[in-house]
């Protein structure tokens, strides 16, 4: 029932995964709901210069680099192929179009306002949008992230030689030299793109490996794809600055643990070091809503904000910065503010890196099931099979990677599930159903999997579990 001394009942600030899937759900419990959006179209970070725009140049450059690398002639496809990059980009242009465009009709549909501009809070009920003043009962904040910037590198996307992740999305033309800053998921989406249409890349990573955060036998196997396909690490590396002169950089490496100096020369240099959450200028400061050291907005399980009547949801509070975990948050803080429990399990979030081969995983690595367990290596069982051994990956020329399911080894309890396969991302899914219904391995290997799929891998790798897989 709305509250009629507001002008909606809720206002939710930015309309990416979070935000316009807040706005919806709360629409569909009957409240009266306004999404504020400063950006000219919906659908925030993800669909406009990230998830969408990656993955339709991520697709399009696997076509070419299959028939460029000798793949399609393997399976009896003789091609030479021939670069349209405009092409490439007309297409990418024209799957953001449409999906941004799919959230205005949504958005009508729902009855959902879209309130066009920046919002800034005047109190805890109150915001500006441009020269309109919106008043609401509850307020979500979900103002998503920007690119982290790296001191004494500047970006500037119109020139294309330093660039950020939007403008590696859009270069006009692919360069000779590549140098992403950055190991880390877009770093090696995006280096994988500008690899795979010829440019020659070098990846710098201030740790040791690549991938942080992931299980460590992925990280290292990965590593070892990424360089059989011709990206060059350079790992344990910091840079120091970058120096442009026309459409030329040079960069400035140093060992992360100090040391000497080297010089690097570049076409074009992504920066790709992360993303921080976008609290500036929200007018935090008129509620009293402080951030934490990460400048993050802390929340409850309910994704209550310490202000009553405020949430916040997506990229901007603590989590992977993920469009799914974000989504996911836009549905449960909607139902909570209707009154219903919305809740996330935030120990099974899966998260997927769109390369080729995917690489996927849910729950715990195994470095973080040994620490749970004190260090007991004992106490975790850790099932492994190749995608070598799968007949559907095998037959399809894509041997590389491996699917791991780790389980409690008293409970048998899957505690996480890591893999690298040409369709790892799909086959994840599966991972994170059995994790939520709290399946064991038994439960995984003993379900029947159609042959001949990849998926199958994950039936033979929960039977390792036990020590008995039946293909390797
Ligand atoms: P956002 O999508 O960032 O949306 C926030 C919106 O709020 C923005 O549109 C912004 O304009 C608006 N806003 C900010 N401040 C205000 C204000 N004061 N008033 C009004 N509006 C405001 N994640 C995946 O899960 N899978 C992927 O494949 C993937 N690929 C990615 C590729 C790239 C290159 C990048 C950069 C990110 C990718 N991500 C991916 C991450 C994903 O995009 C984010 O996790 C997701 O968009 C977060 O959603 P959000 O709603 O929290 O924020
Ligand atoms: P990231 O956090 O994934 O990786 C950044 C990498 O840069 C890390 O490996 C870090 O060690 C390294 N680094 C930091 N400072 C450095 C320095 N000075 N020199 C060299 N290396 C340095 O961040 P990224 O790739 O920018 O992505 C940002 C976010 O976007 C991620 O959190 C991710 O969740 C999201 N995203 C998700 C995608 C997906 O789900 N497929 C795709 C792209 C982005």
């Amino acid at each position: 029932m709305a509250d009629h001394s507001y002008d909606y009942d809720v206002l939710i600030i930015g309309a990416g995964p979070s935000g316009y899937v807040a706005a919806i759900r709360a629409a569909q419990l009957g409240l009266k709901v306004a999404c504020a959006e400063g950006r000219a179209t919906l659908g925030g970070t993800c669909l406009n210069v990230g998830c969408i725009p990656s993955k339709a140049m991520l697709h399009a450059s696997e076509f070419y680099d299959a028939a460029a690398n000798g793949t399609m002639a393997s399976m009896g496809v003789d091609v030479t192929p021939k670069l349209n990059l405009g092409k490439m980009h007309e297409q990418r242009i024209d799957a953001v179009d449409g999906l941004t465009k799919g959230i205005e009709f949504l958005f009508k549909k729902n009855k959902v306002d879209w309130k066009k501009g920046y919002a800034t809070f005047q109190d805890a009920h109150t915001v500006k949008v441009g020269d309109e003043t919106v008043t609401a009962k509850d307020i979500v904040i979900a103002t998503g992230s920007s690119v982290t910037p790296l001191p004494g590198v500047e970006v500037d996307n119109d020139k294309q030689v330093v660039v950020d992740s939007t403008g590696a999305l859009e270069l006009a033309k692919v360069p000779k030299k590549m140098v992403v800053i950055g190991g880390g998921v877009i770093g090696l989406e995006l280096g994988s793109v500008w690899r795979r249409l010829g440019a020659e890349v070098t990846c710098v990573e201030f740790l040791d490996q690549i991938l942080p955060g992931m299980d460590g036998d992925i990280r290292k196997e990965a590593n070892k794809i990424f360089k059989k396909q011709g990206i060059e690490f350079k790992l344990s590396t910091k840079v120091t600055g970058v120096s442009v002169k026309g459409k030329k950089a040079t960069l400035t490496l140093e060992p992360a643990a100090g040391g000497d100096e080297e010089k690097l020369e570049a076409d074009c240099v992504l920066v790709s070091i992360g993303r921080k959450p976008n609290t500036d200028s929200l007018g935090l400061e008129n509620i009293g809503l402080e951030t934490n050291q990460r400048g993050q907005i802390e929340t409850d399980h309910s994704f209550r904000t310490s202000i009553e009547g405020v949430w916040a949801i997506g990229d901007v509070i603590p989590g992977p910065m993920l469009a799914h975990k974000a989504e996911d948050e836009g549905i449960a803080v909607a139902e909570n503010i209707a009154g219903e429990t919305g809740i996330v399990n935030h120990d099974v979030i899966p998260s997927v890196v769109y390369t080729w081969p995917e690489i996927a995983g849910v729950g715990l690595t195994t470095e973080q099931a040994i620490e749970k367990a004190c260090g007991d290596k004992a106490k975790v069982k850790v099932g492994k099979f190749p995608m070598m051994a799968n007949s559907r990956a095998k037959t399809n020329h894509e041997p590389d990677g491996f699917v791991k399911v780790i389980a409690d080894a008293e409970t048998d309890r899957v505690l996480g599930v890591w893999s690298i396969a040409s369709v790892a991302g799909t086959m994840i899914a599966e991972a994170g159903i059995a994790m939520e219904f709290g399946a064991t391995s038994e439960d995984i290997a003993y379900t029947c999997h159609a042959h001949p799929t990849h998926a199958e891998a994950m039936k033979e790798a929960a039977m390792a579990v036990q020590g008995k897989p039946i293909h390797i």
